[in-house]
Parts: C-alpha cells; sequence; structure tokens
C-alpha cells in the first residue's frame, strides 16, 4: 500500500524539532510563533488556487499580485519587483537573457551560481570569468575586484553585462558602489544575484543592498534568508537599461504557467514581515550573534570567522548573519555530522575546514545557545585529538588556471558529439563537464575548456587529499565526458 514516504519523513523530521541553522529562512515555521499573524499558518492548504475570478495571473498581473509587488516593490525600493515561483533560478535566467543578444559577452565571476553559466547556454552568451580572490585558511572564495572588472570592461569591449555574486554564500561582499560606477561609465548593464541577501535591507550593520548601490536588476531568494516558502523569490528592476518588455517575456518563459499561491502568499507574508517587525527582529538577531561569536571566540581550537577579512582579499563588507566555524582538529564534514547526530542542529554546509550556518530572524536566542553549548562540548570530547592534514591541499587559484583556453562556449560544448575517457589521459581534450573542486568551488574548468597537465595533477592532488571535486557526471573522478575529436 502507498503511504506518502515524503509526508511521512517529513512529519517525523518536524517532530524532531531540529534546530536549523539553514535554509529555508522561516526556520521550520517558527516565524510564525513570532509573528502575530495567524491568518496564514492556519489556512494554508486553502491558498492554494490559480487563476479564477478575483485572483490574479503572475504574468499578467493586475489585481492582487500586482498590489503585492507594488508593495514589494516600495518596500525593497526598487522601481518595479516581479515575484518569483521558480527560485532565483528564474530570476536569473530572465535578466540576463533580457539584457543580452545571442553572441553577446557576459563578464561574470568564475564561482558564480550555476544557472548563470546556464543562462550563458540557453542565451547563447560567451562568458568572460573573473577569479575571485581564496582565504586559503578556510578554503573560501573572497571577493573580486573593481580594478579587475574595469581591466576586462577594456579588455572586451562586446561585453554587454556584468554579473555578480553579491554577496557569496558565506557572506563577502565586494564594492558594488564602486563597481557600479565604473560598469555604468562602461554603459553596461549591471546584474546582482542578492540570492544569499534578501535581508540585507534590515540593518545598517549589513552590506548594503545592491539595489542601493545602484544595480540594474537584483534578484533574491526570499526563502534563504525571509520566511517565505523554498522556491519563492524576487526579481527588482531599476533605471532603464534593461528592456522591461523583454523581460517580462523572459519571465512568461521561465516560470511555470500555473504559479503557485502558496509561494505567492509566502512572499506576500515575507514582505509584510519586512515591513513590520523586520527590522526590529534582525536588530534581536544581530545582537544573539554578536553574543554568540563572543562566546564562541572563548571555547578553545575554534575558529568563528569575523570581519577582519575585510579590507582584503576584494571584500568591502561582510554579513555577519552568516556563521562559519571550524576547529583546528575536526574536518568540517564530520563536525557537521556530529552537530546533527548528537546535537539535533542542522547547519547549511560544511567544508573541509568547517561548517557554514545561515541564521535568519526566525532563529531565536535559544538556537545559539544551543549551538554554543555543543561547540563546547564538541571541543571538550576533542580536546588532545590530532587529526593528519586538516588543511589539506592548500588550494589556490593561481595564472596557470586562469588562463585555461576556452575553446567553445559552454552552450557549443553541449551539443557537441562527446565522448568518456579516463581522467588521467583528458590532456588536451576540450571538456564538456565541470570540475570543481570543493572547497572553494572556484571551476577549475568549465564546459568547453580545454584540459591541461597542471590540471590533472591538481586534481588528483585535491582528491588524494580528501577534498571532493564536483560537476561530473562520475564523482569518483576516473571518467570524464570531452569533446569528440
Ligand atoms: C549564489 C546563488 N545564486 C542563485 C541560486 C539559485 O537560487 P534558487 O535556489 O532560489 O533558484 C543559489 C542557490 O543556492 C545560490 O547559492
Amino acid at each position: 500500500m502507498y503511504n506518502a514516504p515524503i509526508i511521512d519523513k517529513l512529519l517525523k523530521l518536524n517532530r524532531q524539532d531540529i534546530v536549523s541553522f539553514h535554509v529555508p529562512g522561516h526556520k521550520n515555521g517558527r516565524i510564525y510563533d513570532k509573528i502575530l499573524y495567524e491568518k496564514f499558518k492556519d489556512v494554508l492548504y486553502k491558498l492554494d488556487t490559480t487563476e479564477i475570478p478575483g485572483t490574479d495571473n503572475l504574468h499578467d498581473a493586475k489585481e492582487i499580485i500586482m498590489e503585492s509587488q507594488r508593495g514589494a516593490s516600495e518596500v525593497f525600493e526598487s522601481e518595479e519587483t516581479f515575484f518569483l515561483v521558480n527560485g532565483s533560478t528564474s530570476g536569473i535566467y530572465s535578466m540576463i537573457m533580457a539584457s543580452t543578444s545571442p553572441g553577446d559577452k557576459i563578464l561574470v565571476d568564475r564561482n558564480c551560481h550555476q544557472s548563470v553559466i546556464n543562462a550563458s547556454i540557453l542565451g547563447e552568451l560567451v562568458p568572460i570569468y573573473m577569479y575571485p580572490d581564496v582565504d586559503e585558511k578556510r578554503g573560501i572564495a573572497m571577493g573580486v575586484s573593481p580594478d579587475e572588472i574595469e581591466t576586462q570592461l577594456k579588455r572586451h569591449s562586446d561585453i554587454e553585462a556584468v554579473v555578480l555574486t553579491y554577496p557569496t554564500y558565506y557572506g563577502v561582499a565586494c564594492n558594488l558602489k564602486k563597481i557600479e560606477k565604473i560598469v555604468h561609465k562602461y554603459d553596461k548593464i549591471l546584474l546582482v544575484d542578492e540570492a544569499h541577501g534578501a535581508h540585507l535591507g534590515l540593518s545598517g550593520d549589513l552590506p548594503p543592498t545592491a539595489l542601493s548601490c545602484g544595480a540594474d536588476a537584483v534578484v533574491q531568494s526570499a526563502h534563504k534568508t525571509l520566511p517565505s516558502f523554498t522556491q519563492s523569490s524576487m526579481l527588482h528592476i531599476q533605471g532603464d537599461r534593461i528592456d522591461r518588455d523583454k523581460l517580462k517575456f523572459m519571465l512568461r518563459m521561465h516560470q511555470s504557467s500555473s504559479p503557485s499561491y502558496l509561494l505567492l502568499s509566502s512572499l506576500d507574508f515575507a514582505v509584510m514581515v519586512y515591513e513590520t517587525e523586520g527590522r526590529q527582529l534582525m536588530k534581536a538577531l544581530l545582537e544573539n550573534i554578536r553574543n554568540f561569536r563572543q562566546k564562541a571566540k572563548a571555547i578553545g581550537g575554534i575558529d568563528v570567522m569575523e570581519t577582519d577579512s575585510v579590507g582584503n582579499k576584494k571584500i568591502a563588507s561582510m554579513d555577519i548573519t552568516r556563521i562559519y566555524i571550524g576547529f583546528e582538529n575536526i574536518i568540517g564534514y564530520e563536525l557537521e555530522q556530529k552537530l546533527r547526530k548528537d546535537f539535533n542542529i542542522q547547519m547549511e554546509l560544511s567544508n573541509r575546514y568547517g561548517v557554514l550556518g545561515v541564521t535568519s530572524i526566525a532563529n531565536t536566542a535559544q538556537d545559539f545557545d544551543k549551538l554554543l553549548g555543543a561547540l563546547d562540548r564538541i571541543s571538550g570530547d576533542m580536546k588532545g585529538r590530532k587529526i593528519k592534514q586538516l588543511r589539506g591541499p592548500a588550494f589556490k587559484n593561481g595564472p596557470a588556471f586562469e588562463n585555461i583556453e576556452q575553446v567553445f562556449t559552454p552552450r557549443e560544448a553541449l551539443y557537441r558529439d562527446r565522448q568518456k575517457i579516463p581522467f588521467e589521459k583528458s590532456q588536451g581534450y576540450v571538456s564538456r563537464e565541470y570540475i570543481i573542486p570543493y572547497p572553494p568551488g572556484i571551476p577549475l574548468i568549465m564546459p568547453g575548456e580545454r584540459i591541461n597537465d597542471e590540471i590533472i595533477q591538481k586534481v588528483i592532488y585535491v582528491i588524494n587529499n580528501g577534498g571532493k571535486i564536483l560537476g561530473l557526471n562520475d564523482s569518483s573522478c576516473r571518467w570524464i565526458e570531452v569533446i569528440k575529436n
């Protein structure tokens, strides 16, 4: 008999009452305990409807969706805001394809989300990459510099748009204000993937919002850091550099023709919370975080990433709601598992060196106390433990990796004939796959780029030293798909 395994498991997990330092931003619905707004949670299933008289049409909003989007536009200080029900991914596709034509170049950070590269595949674009600095101690990609953007804009006068991740998963924010001046000086379009920054406007202690820095279009995953449901996001526009009709066409193309009213309602809710109690709740969150950081630092052998990198590594500011924690004698992957298994705490992700927590206004002081207690216990349990090579390979992008030959665009690579060959023998071949050492998640190879011996040696080194390689169909890295000669 069919027993609804998804529902059963989710309810079981729900009963475990896991402390959430991961997305979505409503933190297992905890936000509803903080907000005196009962209307929403108790009637959720009744809100799932479609386009009938009295509702509205996302693709031609004239009534309640239009009203809500206009409200969001005021609250987030855009000129126009579009609700997204297919994640930030759909907004990234739409803003990039609305700003470009087939054959155009776009300038992107090499550690951008895959949706940016996929947009280049869909839109037949040529991506030009900028390499971020790397924090080698923690294996994290840092910022890209305004100077490098200017250099690339001078070198490629046919770049149409610059697409930047701001802030990154780890909360790193480049100098977007300065970058905006440069991009617009060259009369190019500035598109910002602010998937991780929907909450930035809630406090002056966070990096400035991309809209306030002057970006032309900004995509935000409201579901990551605000209390809306997974997959619900927003696209904000300002200025006249982007053709709005073309943008609306792209949004229709990349979004479902049956937009979920549950997602739309949750965006409505998130905007309301942002506008009403958002700043107050953020103030409380930041206080909890400062408290947490101070106490965590007193725990022996622990590394809590602070804002001291600001000014270095091309970083202009950091989002302190992201918490990165490492121990000198525990591998990050193990730390993440331990926190979940022994302490019922789920972090967002781990790399070899530590774990990342995504916090939101729905987190409580008790959540931070539990995390502190767990870290304190782990620190005690691990006292005296030595591990071989926590740091693993000192991963660094040297110039050798930055001069990789782009033989085909990612789209051309996708449609070429392919063959599978042993990875170790792939020197000189053009890859059809990504090769992404993790950490720090900066692709060594994008589809369409030529593999050289240095890359092969690097990958072997990373694998032999406990790192991971993402992006290949064969995750053990023995085989790779290349373009047929
Ligand atoms: C930097 C970045 N951009 C875009 C996305 C895509 O967002 P969504 O999952 O809302 O489609 C993600 C997802 O994790 C991301 O990390």
